[in-house]
């Protein structure tokens, strides 16, 4: 991508690439969007992707591969065994983050099983910049805890910091100070912040840590999933690392790390993962979980297709052209949101596009899960299908009190290289319609309530008839228009 100035004097990005492969989509009739969104049970996991227009819903997995990660594909040594293609996404590894010790799997949860069952013990703590809902289980299931230690800002949802996914240096010398160095299983920090808003840290703030970790001696873990993100954050946000490379910054992040894992299903646009580490001894310890529970150790459960589109994906990651298309998207929309009144975390971060539901709903109490409301409402507006991060994403204490999330968020994911700015600007468009009609949305109450990740399968029902009233709103303002 790269940012060009219109002669009108707007500035607008401009994609560094071609579409060669299209996919039909297909947008129903608000009409029939009220109806899918009653069948899906108000969650846009349960709706069925022929039913979607825009599928916001996440970048895991469904980022556009390039014509080189397509081609590569086809050259795939499928042998069970020292498949020649695992020793090309090794070497690419080993020559971009200078790590020796590799281990595959088929994707970034899995990464944290085998972490989180070699490292943590129960009774042990993981002091991490934030957490993401799959690690922080896995964590749990091993009988550990986290402490979230992200610096003030990164909770604020407007502000200006650049990097508010950084970590709270005299947080963490507390808890080390407060659990006992003994007790820290590791130190995590994931790069992107997903559950903040796809926020950055600072290479500064990592070597930091690192040095907090020194002294204390500890294991500090890199989550890489979201690095493109934030490699490009810190090239563009941070004064002593404007003039580096994205592959020199990879490396300074790699050298202050002592193990890097990290979703392929974001790193590298395909669907996989991997671990790796600089020590023999973390290698043996993990290595024989990988065949337990992944596949055999030249494939980790990854397709041999798919590690070869990895190797790659993760050279065109040191592309800056490429790297900045989900950065620059993100920041059109959510500037233009955001000139538009329309409440948004900021500043733009990488993933997607943040909306403040607990603001843009603020006549709807948390327990009525605002967040999810707002889901449900956009998809009937528009077609399009985002993610609840807020309340619903929560799970209830043993006890059955609701936990309010620290955020309402309405996540709006943009995969890499898949959408085109037109379909940004619908986006755009339908968002405020339904802000300045934001009096006519209700919340909603579950119908069927699991008790572990409700939000996947919970079904939940509007407390009135809004919907109904929403979707005459819509046929009043745009006509007979989708
Ligand atoms: N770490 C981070 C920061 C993630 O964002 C994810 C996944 C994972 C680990 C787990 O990786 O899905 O390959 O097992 N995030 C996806 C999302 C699910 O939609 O944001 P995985």
């Amino acid at each position: 991508m790269t940012t060009v100035k219109f002669y009108g004097g707007e500035a607008i990005p401009l994609e560094m690439h071609k579409v060669r492969i299209v996919q039909k989509l297909h947008l129903p009739p608000v009409e029939r969007r009220l109806e899918a969104m009653n069948e899906a049970g108000n969650n846009t996991f349960l709706l069925q992707n022929v039913e979607v227009f825009m599928d916001m819903l996440t970048d895991s997995g469904v980022n556009a591969m390039s014509d080189q990660q397509l081609a590569a594909m086809m050259i795939a040594d499928d042998s069970y065994a020292g498949s020649a293609t695992y020793t090309r996404l090794e070497s690419k590894l080993r020559e971009l983050f200078g790590m020796h010790y590799i281990l595959p799997t088929h994707q970034g949860r899995a990464c944290e099983n085998i972490l989180a069952q070699v490292l943590v013990s129960p009774g042990t703590v993981v002091p991490m910049n934030y957490h993401f809902t799959t690690t922080k289980a896995h964590i749990t299931l091993n009988g550990g805890s986290i402490e979230e230690l992200v610096a003030e800002e990164g909770l604020e949802v407007v502000s200006v910091h650049p990097f508010k996914g950084n970590m709270d240096i005299a947080k963490l010398r507390a808890v080390i100070a407060n659990h006992g160095a003994t007790q820290i299983a590791f130190v995590r920090m994931e790069a992107g912040t997903n559950l903040i808003g796809g926020q950055p840290f600072s290479l500064q703030n990592l070597a930091d840590v690192r040095q907090v970790c020194d002294e204390h001696g500890l294991l500090l873990v890199l989550d890489a999933s979201l690095l493109a993100d934030n490699l490009y954050f810190v090239k563009e946000r941070e004064e002593a690392c404007k003039d580096m490379s994205i592959r020199e910054i990879t490396r300074r992040f790699a050298d202050l790390s002592d193990v890097i894992y990290f979703s392929a299903r974001k790193l590298g646009c395909v669907r996989g993962g991997g671990m790796c580490m600089r020590s023999e001894d973390l290698y043996r310890r993990m290595r024989g979980l990988v065949p337990l529970y992944e596949g055999f150790l030249t494939y980790g459960g990854m397709s041999v297709r798919e590690i070869e589109a990895l190797t790659v994906g993760l050279e065109e990651t040191m592309d800056e052209d490429m790297i900045n298309q989900g950065p620059l998207f993100i920041a059109y929309m959510v500037e233009e949101l955001e000139r538009r009144g329309i409440p948004v975390i900021t500043p733009a971060g990488g993933l997607g596009c943040h909306i403040n539901a607990l603001k843009f709903l603020d006549h709807i109490p948390q327990s009525e899960y605002p967040a999810g409301a707002l889901a449900s409402a956009l998809y009937i507006a528009s077609g399009i299908r985002g993610m609840e991060r807020g309340t619903l994403s929560e799970q209830r204490e043993p006890d059955g009190t609701e936990v309010f999330a620290n955020m309402e968020l309405l996540r709006l994911a943009l995969p890499r290289r898949v959408f085109t700015l037109s379909q940004v600007k619908y986006a755009i468009d339908r968002i405020q319609w339904l802000y300045d009609n934001r009096r006519l949305v209700g919340g909603l109450v579950f119908t069927e309530e699991p008790e572990i990740l409700r939000f996947f399968f919970g079904r939940l029902t509007p407390v009135s008839n809004w919907q109904q009233e929403l979707v005459a709103k819509f046929r009043q303002d745009f006509g007979d228009s989708l």
